[in-house]
């Protein structure tokens, strides 16, 4: 059975991953040291999982604690998500982002490099297409400067890995560039967590249902776009989760490839709001706000590439996305 290292395993899409990677009948290794997540997703993990995991609290910016961990299993590749990803945080706090999503990165590349694994795959984003000239965006769509530091370290991270790869590697790296990964596991066992006021659409929308936010805003309604609100390839992270196991699975002939992780299709803030309205048969209270700064209009992604080379595509809604995140939603409150 293929030992496979996860990185922020515990987290939101490395959770997710860790179930599919279960399923698919492999034996992931996560390396979390719970900064960011929480004991209620591993608990979630358990519920799901049994003991087909193995869970090691390790800070991945600690080079000689991340290599004891290679020292002392046989890693056969590597997933990597631990990293901070909160745009308007790393704005405030730049220096914390370069430290820890670079710093942890490149511990884990010299990782792969020294202990030779087959493969690494690389949490990317979007993000490093800026503000494109076109609304959907290829592969080869040319990348941008972002517009935070938490882009900028997404932006790099790529950069570094191109760079390791003008010389022969002993592993094969995907980047997976994620759009907008939206929802839970429909089992409610797992699902995002945020810490303190959710940044992100979906789970504010959430709580604001669960009557912990007074009101949704939405951040400007004139941009150029049919409703006047941003747009966005919002993605079931359970299919984010997917890619994954195909992305271990890819037998390309290049040593270092990029994929886009979306549907292929934009849904404005407003068609969400309305969308979630009619899944949970609530009225979402929300208000029309200035634009928030640094948010692009719209972008979604071209998802051929992923199609034709990993054998994979989205097999779930918009719908089915924002059902099982009310779902999720409504099992924390039980937590509580
Ligand atoms: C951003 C990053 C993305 C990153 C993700 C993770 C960019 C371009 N995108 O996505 O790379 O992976 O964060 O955190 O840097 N909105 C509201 N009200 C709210 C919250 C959001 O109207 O209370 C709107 C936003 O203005 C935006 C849309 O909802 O139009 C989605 O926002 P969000 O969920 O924060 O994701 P992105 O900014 O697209």
């Amino acid at each position: 059975m293929k030992k496979i290292l996860v990185t922020g395993g515990a987290g939101y899409i490395g959770s997710h991953t860790v179930v599919s990677l279960v399923e698919q009948g492999y034996f992931p290794v996560i390396v979390d040291d719970l900064r960011n997540s929480s004991l209620v997703l591993l608990e979630g993990l358990k519920e799901l999982c049994g003991d087909r995991f193995s869970f090691l609290s390790i800070d991945i910016c600690e080079k000689s604690h991340l290599f004891s961990v290679f020292e002392s299993r046989a890693i056969d590749a590597v997933i990597h998500f631990a990293a901070y990803k909160s745009v308007g945080e790393s704005c405030d706090v730049p220096l914390r982002y370069y430290q820890n999503n670079l710093i942890g990165l490149m511990n884990v590349l010299e990782a792969c490099q020294t202990f030779k694994v087959e493969k690494f795959v690389f949490s990317s984003s979007c993000t490093v297409y800026g503000e494109p000239e076109v609304r959907q965006v290829f592969e080869s769509t040319p990348k941008r400067l972002p517009e935070s530091p938490y882009g900028f370290t997404k932006w790099m991270g790529e950069q570094i890995i191109e760079d390791i790869h003008r010389n022969p590697q002993p592993f094969n790296t995907l980047c997976l560039r994620y759009f907008n990964p939206i929802g839970a596991h429909p089992s409610g066992f797992i699902g995002e967590l945020p810490v303190g006021i959710p940044n992100n659409l979906l789970p504010y929308i959430t709580q604001t249902a669960a009557g912990i936010r007074e009101h949704l805003t939405v951040f400007g309604d004139d941009y150029p776009t049919p409703d006047g609100t941003c747009i966005r390839d919002y993605i079931h992270v359970c299919d984010v989760a997917e890619a994954h196991v195909r992305a271990l699975q890819h037998e390309g002939s290049l040593p270092l490839d990029v994929f886009n992780i979306g549907t292929g299709k934009g849904t404005s803030v407003l068609e969400m709001v309305r969308s979630f309205m009619d899944v949970s048969g609530l009225n979402l209270p929300y208000q029309l706000g200035a634009r928030r700064p640094g948010d692009i209009t719209e972008i979604f992604a071209n998802v051929e590439k992923s199609k034709r080379e990993l054998g994979w595509t989205a097999q779930r809604s918009v719908e089915d996305a924002l059902r099982d995140a009310w779902n999720w939603e409504q099992q924390l409150k039980q937590h509580d």
